[in-house]
């Protein structure tokens, strides 16, 4: 499995550090375990930013960028070795390990930090971190710099001037390196896959939580530790419901079922989502709407190059979609207008999509200077058109009521235009009734 170079680490930490003021100090915590019940702990997932910098993946860590200083740039704090706790707990690197492994160039056992953080905050200028995200580390940090405005009479500096990091450390995780894009791809693939079993072993009176079950066995099988977010599996109505992730409702023959699901691998997201027929045969109303959906999904991929802003896709998405729900009759008026007033959030109520990346809903800035983002080759994003049909919607005639469909890719600018990551997962409605057919008939 592709993972991320130990060398390519270093070079984020040298680039962050050159952006740094000179004098100045980054302190960067990791995720700390969270207690479920008694002694058992949610599942521990690193935090992104602290792997992004380190590629460090335990708890009780955290990371400190110096740039410029002489006998150590940069120190990482760790859980000591302790021979009792990793019979009960696992493997720790310790200090020795966050220097021979990680590429540190001096490490602490964290339980010494309150000792020895502050001596490396004195005499800074400015202190890089992340501000307002966890009360915890706030408060942390104000106790640091306190020790240090304690000692001013015996000559301390305590650094006075603060930056949030993420400024900085978002935007270079927002433009994706080679290897970052070549784990992405095979992250898509793998969902990718997961969707074809899903729509392959979907049957009329299966459980929404079956195809759940299809997807993160396919998912897990191909080494991915965890999804990148909790899968969406809504039949029916269910799907107008943005954030459904019940998945506890029986599939019912004649409805769709909206799977929006994907597989983190090296602790990056993909993030897919496809309709399909529980019965593989779209009704017409279900087809219509379909039709739509993929029609301004495919001009919005289109519209995906340098130099297009962010909001140039969903520009496409709004008008495409309003057009043809003034066609079907779900929109009655003028489309220039119908737009002006966003008449359509009542049927499609998001953005088309967001950034990709460690986090399922990326880092990085959408607006620059007040003004949308020019794309740029190594950005990635994902092109997410839908209609949701509510089913109370008086406005609308029944047939319509309760249909929901997303469609969702996976998208990476390249030089001059873009690529599907989630490409091997089909779309195309006769493709998606061909595989669907296909496969029941196999089956009997
Ligand atoms: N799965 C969350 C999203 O599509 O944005
Ligand atoms: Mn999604
Ligand atoms: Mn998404």
């Amino acid at each position: 499995m592709k993972s991320i170079s130990v060398n390519e680490f270093k070079e984020r930490r040298i680039r962050l550090m050159e952006q740094m003021e000179e004098g100045s100090i980054a302190i960067i915590p990791s995720a700390q375990e969270i207690i479920r019940n008694n002694d058992v702990h949610f599942g521990f997932r690193q935090n992104s930013d602290f792997q992004y910098l380190t590629g460090f993946d335990e708890p009780d860590a955290l990371a400190v960028l110096m740039p410029g200083r002489e006998q150590a740039e940069y120190v990482l704090f760790v859980r000591d070795k302790d021979k009792e706790r990793e019979i009960w707990d696992g493997y720790r690197a310790g200090p020795d390990g966050a220097v021979s492994e990680y590429g540190a160039d001096d490490a602490f056992p964290i339980d010494d930090i309150d000792d020895i953080l502050p001596g490396l905050m004195e005499g800074k200028t400015r202190v890089y971190a992340h501000m307002g995200v966890d009360s915890g580390f706030d408060h942390q940090l104000m106790t640091w710099l306190n020790q240090i405005r304690s000692k001013v009479r015996q000559g301390a500096v305590p650094p006075d001037d603060f930056s949030d990091i993420a400024h900085l450390l978002h935007d270079m995780r927002l433009k994706k390196s080679k290897q970052e894009i070549a784990i992405m791809a095979d992250a898509a693939k793998l969902s990718a896959a997961a969707h074809m079993r899903a729509m392959r072993s979907c049957k009329p009176g299966m459980w929404e939580y079956q195809l759940q079950a299809e997807i993160e066995h396919e998912c897990m099988m191909g080494g991915s530790p965890r999804p990148a977010y909790t899968a969406i599996v809504g039949g029916g109505r269910n799907a107008c419901v943005l954030h459904y992730v019940e998945n506890n409702q029986k599939l019912n023959d004649g409805d769709l079922v909206l799977i929006d699901a994907g597989a983190e691998l090296q602790y990056y997201a993909s993030d897919i989502t496809r309709t399909f027929p529980v019965n593989g045969k779209f009704s017409t109303e279900q087809r219509a709407i379909y039709d739509l959906v993929l029609k301004s999904q495919y001009a919005a991929i289109d519209a995906v190059k340098p130099g297009a802003t962010w909001i140039e896709p969903h520009n496409v998405v709004v008008r495409i979609l309003t057009e043809g729900l003034v066609e079907l009759g779900l929109l009655k008026g003028d489309v220039k207008k119908l737009i002006e007033e966003e008449a359509f959030k009542e049927f499609f109520m998001h953005k088309t999509g967001h950034w990709l990346g460690m986090d399922v809903h990326d880092v990085g800035d959408y607006k620059v200077g007040g003004e949308w983002r020019v794309l740029e080759p190594g950005m990635v994003l994902t092109i997410e058109p839908g209609i949701y049909i509510s089913p109370d919607n008086q406005d609308v005639e029944e047939k319509w009521r309760g249909i929901g469909v997303r469609i969702e890719d996976d998208v990476v600018v390249t030089k001059d235009g873009c690529n599907v990551l989630s490409e091997a997962v089909i779309k195309d409605p006769q493709d998606i009734e061909a595989l669907m057919q296909g496969g029941q008939q196999g089956l009997f």
